[in-house]
């Protein structure tokens, strides 16, 4: 296995066992309120400063870019893209439905990512150009045709209410048409939900980086479609993404075009 693979595997899991050792200790932790509605706890900083030590024992000149501590050093060459715990509000609420994502890009081009669940110990790992896996085994995402009979995902717009209306009508649309839609919680295990075929396809607004890295490696090496609302490809630096296999991204699309001023 590739090496920068297995530093971002064995980051994942050291993270997930720190923040397994918490589950069940809530009430103990200090939270801190970043924004309205957004929140991190001891766990989100210990595990980070795990992963962080981990890549640096091997790596001390790659650059870093993690939720809790920022960026460091520049993305030139390595760039390593840290969620410690995607889904803090779920673990918090003791609703095990989170995971830690990590990805590798060089020179701006994603090449490895990592998502492990510490709940049902469930490893999603992916290099560029070699597929992706679920605990060795070969993901694929979904060859779903139309949205009748599809399960999608999506997050719930919660910092900024002011795209609630836009999101609202995607919601309704999709509501109509597919045979369900969830609200898991964690973006990042979404997306390699996405790219298990979990879940036929998915739309968030408003992602960071680190929610999304690893998982859309993980559903382009599936054969799956990642973009903007609009069906336009490319990683959606904007935040809002939509993801599929490829004829429910463009299903998706097609739904939200005429939404999009
Ligand atoms: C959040 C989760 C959630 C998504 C939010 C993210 P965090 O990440 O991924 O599903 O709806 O947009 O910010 O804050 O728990 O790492
Ligand atoms: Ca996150
Ligand atoms: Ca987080």
């Amino acid at each position: 296995m590739n090496p920068l693979l297995n530093i971002a595997i064995s980051a994942a899991r050291r993270a997930g066992d720190i923040i397994i050792r918490h589950v069940g200790r809530i009430d103990r932790l200090t939270i801190k309120v970043k924004e309205r509605n957004d929140f991190a706890s001891q766990v989100d900083r210990l595990a980070e400063d795990e992963i962080i030590s981990t890549i640096r024992k091997a790596h001390p000149d790659h650059a870093i870019l993690a939720e809790e501590s920022g960026a460091q050093g520049s993305d030139d060459e390595f760039q390593w893209i840290i969620d410690p715990l995607d889904g803090t509000t779920n673990f918090l609420h003791g609703f095990p439905v989170f995971c830690v994502s990590i990805a590798l890009r060089h020179r701006g081009r994603l090449e490895h990512g990592v998502i492990y669940d510490p709940m049902r110990q469930e490893l999603f790992t992916s290099s560029r150009g070699e597929g992706a896996q679920v605990d060795g085994r070969r993901m694929r995402v979904t060859s779903l045709k139309t949205l009748e009979g599809a399960l999608i995902g999506t997050g719930f717009p919660f910092r900024e209410k002011h795209n609630l209306d836009l999101y609202l009508q995607m919601f309704e649309a999709v509501v109509r048409k597919a045979a369900g839609v969830r609200r898991p919680g964690s973006a990042a295990l979404d997306l390699a939900y996405v790219a298990a075929g979990r879940m036929d396809g998915f739309w968030e607004m408003g992602l960071k980086p680190w929610d999304m890295a690893a998982g859309v490696l993980m559903i382009q090496e599936c054969g799956g479609l990642v973009g903007h609302f609009d069906g336009s490809p490319g990683f959606p630096d904007d935040g809002n993404i939509l993801a599929g296999g490829e004829k429910i991204y463009q299903a998706l699309a097609e739904e939200f075009k005429p939404m999009l001023g």
